[in-house]
């Protein structure tokens, strides 16, 4: 185009630029699920987090509620004061029972806290200390990794890190394994990791919650187009995409994708992207697992699998694994 427009400076090297760009000039297109929430992106998962169809909130609400204690003890087994590391923090009202309950036992720990997006470490920061007042907090905004290994040149206290919400299952199993096995490396022998894991049941059920019939997972998907929209110079019209949800009780994997609903054009910045009418772009997986799946998982990681915490519908475990 020789038209002169005014264009949103994009920074180089910008590794949301790089990503999305590589995604969807690979020859299966795909975005990454990491870039979902931005301030849109996080309020609408707050909506989907509310939604009937989403039962893995509640799930792992019912074992917060009920089963802190017996966390509680686990983490209070080993002696001596701890960090605790929560990776994807979110909004913390999960969380918050186990903080509560670990303060009840007047235990000495620090929350840190690590999220990609800087509004949520911001939020929490403010309002944390206003539902307990006791605990002490340092939010970490960034990669969890960089963040893991910032919270080491912190302290030297044990380490007890935190990896609810199902969050695992945004890897692939593959992937997972190898981020849990670069999670061992980071730890010691007296730290302990609380990992929450959906588990594999009814297939409608799971496909419902990722296809609610309200559309709020539709316009989780949509926002990231618009979000590069923002941020990124792009011209997608989003209502010429439509998302369609997947999951194959084989294994285990549940999948969203965008659906372009016509042969079309989309520029990012410089770069024109051509899509085919119904072409797919491959948005997220979210993985769930059997019980012996997640024991694997521990082992082959190099961890030792210790306890299981469940919901009182099974739909949900909270697994405790040992690093040494
Ligand atoms: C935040 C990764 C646990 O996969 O269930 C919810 C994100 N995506 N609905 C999930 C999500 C669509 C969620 N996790």
């Amino acid at each position: 185009m020789s038209t002169i427009i005014s264009k949103q400076i994009i920074p180089v090297g910008s590794t949301f630029l790089h990503d999305v760009l590589a995604g969807l000039t690979a020859e299966k297109k795909s975005l990454s699920s990491k870039y979902f929430y931005d301030e849109t992106g996080d309020y609408i998962f707050q909506q989907i987090m509310e939604m009937d169809e989403y039962y893995l909130t509640n799930a792992e609400m019912d074992i917060m509620r009920h089963q802190t204690e017996q966390i509680t003890d686990v983490i209070a087994a080993n002696p001596g004061a701890f960090d605790l590391i929560e990776l994807g923090a979110g909004d913390a009202t999960k969380s918050v029972h186990l903080l509560q309950s670990l303060i009840n036992r007047q235990l000495e720990f620090t929350y840190l806290p690590i999220d990609i997006s800087r509004h949520v470490i911001e939020d929490l920061e403010e309002n944390l200390p206003k539902k307990l007042p006791a605990l002490k907090v340092q939010g970490l905004n960034g990669d969890y990794f960089a963040m893991v290994k910032k919270a080491k040149t912190l302290s030297a206290r044990r380490k007890v890190l935190l990896f609810m919400g199902a969050n695992i299952g945004n890897m692939n199993v593959t992937e997972a394994k190898a981020f849990c096995k670069a999670l061992r490396n980071e730890l010691s022998a007296e730290d302990l990791l609380v990992i929450g894991f959906d588990l594999k049941k009814n297939p409608r059920q799971i496909l419902a919650a990722y296809n609610d019939a309200a559309g709020v997972t539709k316009s989780f998907n949509l926002n990231l187009l618009s979000r590069i929209n923002r941020e990124l110079d792009g011209d997608f019209d989003i209502s010429n995409f439509d998302h369609y949800a997947s999951y194959d009780p084989e294994s285990g994997s549940c999948k969203s994708y965008l659906i372009s609903l016509k042969d079309q054009r989309v520029n990012i910045g410089d770069e024109t992207i051509p899509f085919l009418a119904n072409e797919h772009i491959y948005m997220e997986i979210s993985q769930k697992y059997a019980l012996t799946e997640i024991d694997d998982l521990a082992i082959s990681s190099g961890f030792i699998p210790f306890a299981h915490f469940f919901d009182q519908q099974q739909y949900f475990v909270d697994a405790i694994w040992k690093a040494g």
